[in-house]
């Protein structure tokens, strides 16, 4: 297994706690805590090598761009946004890891689409993926981190976009997940509008 790239506080918790297949309150509270206050995944070198690779890249709702700025360290070209950089972001809640524009999503996307489009864990029941992947040229690339259809990421419309005006590439890049939870990487190219 590839190692994941958190900070030190989290390497033990993440370790121990993310391969386990039982839940107990305390794995939830650990997860919470780490999504609110890291990332709502957890990233692995692989997924910063896919956005290195696919760089110029704009990240959508962001967050706290954890991620993001592992990636930018390591040499991407990488932009990061969210609609709400600040301290009312429900979601998020603690340090900004480097720089995030205000922007919403399909601004976002309007604004560089000259650029590979990063969304991880877009908020679920919300129509703000769908949007996203809609807004995008024919031709661009969208690297997906998140739950498949049905999950807890994303709505129905966002997957049924995909199916309609995106194809997925092959790739090798995997990231772990929280018992319980789904999520992991996926690669799709614009073929339509
Ligand atoms: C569940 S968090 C995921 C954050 C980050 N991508 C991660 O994986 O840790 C969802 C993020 O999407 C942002 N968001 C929600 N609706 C948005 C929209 N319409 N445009 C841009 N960002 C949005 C929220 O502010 C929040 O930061």
């Amino acid at each position: 297994m590839e190692e994941f790239l958190v900070d030190d506080k989290w390497k033990d918790v993440i370790t121990r706690d993310v391969t386990r297949m039982s839940f107990s309150e305390l794995d939830w509270e650990k997860r919470d805590n780490f999504r609110t206050g890291i990332s709502w995944h957890i990233p692995t070198e692989s997924l910063v090598e896919l956005i290195k690779c696919y760089s110029p890249v704009v990240s959508v709702g962001a967050g706290l761009a954890y991620t993001e700025s592992i990636a930018l360290e390591k040499g991407a070209d990488i932009i990061a946004t969210d609609i709400s950089p600040d301290s009312l972001n429900k979601w998020c809640r603690g340090d900004y890891r480097m720089l995030v524009e205000r922007k919403e999503s399909v601004e976002a996307v309007k604004s560089y689409n000259d650029r590979n489009v990063f969304i991880a864990w877009p908020p679920y029941d919300n129509p703000m993926a769908f949007e996203t992947a809609k807004a995008m040229e024919v031709g661009r690339v969208l690297i997906y981190v998140g739950e498949s259809g049905g999950g807890c990421t994303g709505d129905g419309d966002f997957f049924n976009y995909l199916y309609e005006n995106f194809e997925e590439i092959e790739i090798s890049a995997a990231i772990p997940s929280w018992s319980g939870i789904y999520d992991n990487v996926y690669v799709y190219k614009k073929i339509k509008d």
